[in-house]
């Protein structure tokens, strides 16, 4: 049933109506993240409703306090004054590198782990690098759905990519469809989010072993974006040196960078610190292309004091006294990061139940065999909408989200939504507004 014969929404239909018209946006299904938010602002303040808002992907959580606690300290102690390393600071080197090794299993030497402005200065620096190690490797390849700033990232350095949903090719699919790609020859890095965002699937082991496999076959480096890490909370991570261990590529290949960041983990987004490591082994190695652009051909040594130095000159020196501490304490096993954040799989438990009971479908439900796990975001669809005609219905019953078409899903129908903003004393509206909608569109 079309909206427009049914005009008695939970928000007023006029006052959204003009809203969408006045925002200029040609298509409200495709439009940003950012631009969505927008939107969405202006229609609760003309409406004075507030709408349960889950089109941004950020924390909704305190910071951790740890953190705080040692930025404040440092800062009082006179770092604001001093250029930090570019390599970053011992402690957190040292931290970052004992995380590792107790949360992944992985030894990486405290050399490889250097912070980053985020884990986007690192995905920017890794992409800057990485397409430059072979003048015949000139292109990332994207195992899609993803985050929609790497694809801009590409496109403001004028590098080239390359994308597939990964969808249709979960298991033993995902080999040829990866080979086909990697067999190129033109394929420089990979990179994709596990968990992932935004559809919260998770790799299987047989899948990142096809991907490690297939990455040592063709000497192609996997950038592995760990944003969400230990957040598949289908497994308990959080004890330090103990598995389950957070899954990785890096237990089957050694071509690997991880990006790890400590906006969702430990809801320390505003700070803009994060983690790029890398495998001893890609340190070390050697890659003539680099020597046009920096003064080594060691790859660890170009990312640092190439890329890294151009991009910032360093990190924050009190955010990264702040990011040791919070990892020295999760480490010592004092503080357990992963409790915290469960609050976000709980609330993704209510609400896809809260959707499913009224007529919409979890869009990207399966690893393989097993129901996807309950996390910051999932995905769905009503039957007979588009995913830009639901994105827009949708925001006359206060709801808001994004559209799965602009972070490279062949879902067209599918939405994405973020829970971490939605606040719990929420779900009875939310209830409410999704029945509504399902009686106003069976
Ligand atoms: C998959 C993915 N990668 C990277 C980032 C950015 O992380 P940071 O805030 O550390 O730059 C995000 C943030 O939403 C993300 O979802």
């Amino acid at each position: 049933m079309n909206l427009s014969s049914k005009k008695s929404t939970p928000i007023d239909f006029e006052i959204v109506s003009q809203k969408i018209n006045e925002s200029k946006l040609e298509n409200v299904g495709t439009a940003s993240i950012r631009e969505i938010k927008r939107l969405v602002d202006n229609i609760e303040k003309a409406s004075g409703e507030r709408f349960v808002r889950m089109e941004m992907g950020i924390p909704g959580l305190p910071a951790t306090q740890i953190g705080i606690e040692a930025e404040i300290k440092a800062l009082r102690n006179g770092v604001a004054s001093i250029y930090p390393d570019i390599f970053g600071i011992p402690d957190l080197k040292l931290e970052a590198s004992r995380f590792v090794k107790l949360f992944m299993n992985k030894e990486v030497s405290a050399e490889g782990c250097i912070p980053t402005v985020g884990s986007m200065q690192g995905s920017f620096a890794a992409f800057l690098t990485c397409n430059r190690l072979d003048p015949k490797k000139d292109t990332t390849l994207f195992i899609d759905p993803g985050f929609p700033v790497h694809k801009q990232q590409l496109k403001v350095l004028g590098q080239k990519f390359e994308a597939f949903d990964v969808y249709n090719y979960r298991g033993d699919k995902l080999k040829d469809k990866l080979e086909s790609y990697l067999s190129k020859g033109n394929i420089s890095c990979v990179l994709y989010s596990n968990p992932n965002n935004p559809s919260w699937i998770c790799f299987t082991e047989k899948e990142l072993k096809i991907i490690g496999e297939l990455a040592n076959k063709y000497d192609v480096i996997v950038l592995e974006d760990l944003a969400y890490f230990a957040m598949d909370f289908r497994m308990d991570m959080s004890k330090p040196g103990e598995p389950p261990y957070q899954p990785s590529v890096a237990n089957y290949t050694d071509n690997y960078v991880f990006l790890i960041s400590s906006s969702k983990a430990f809801s320390y987004a505003g700070q803009r610190i994060g983690l790029m490591v890398i495998s001893d082994n890609l340190f070390e190695r050697k890659y003539p292309g680099l020597k046009k652009y920096y003064s080594s051909d060691r790859f660890g040594y170009a990312m640092i004091f190439g890329s890294v130095y151009a991009l910032s000159a360093g990190i924050t020196h009190s955010s990264q006294y702040a990011l040791a501490a919070i990892l020295k304490a999760v480490n010592d096993g004092e503080f357990n990061f992963v409790e915290v954040v469960r609050e976000y799989g709980e609330k993704a438990k209510i609400m896809k139940k809260l959707f499913t009971d009224n007529g919409f479908k979890i869009v990207y439900d399966k690893d393989e065999d097993q129901p996807i796990a309950d996390g910051f975001y999932f995905t769905f669809s009503y039957p007979g909408l588009s995913g830009e005609g639901l994105l827009k219905e949708l925001l006359y019953y206060g709801i808001s989200a994004i559209s799965l078409i602009i972070t490279g899903s062949a879902r067209t129908e599918g939405i994405r939504a973020c829970v971490s903003l939605v606040q719990r004393s929420q779900f009875d509206d939310l209830e409410y507004r999704l029945k509504k909608f399902n009686e106003d569109h069976r």
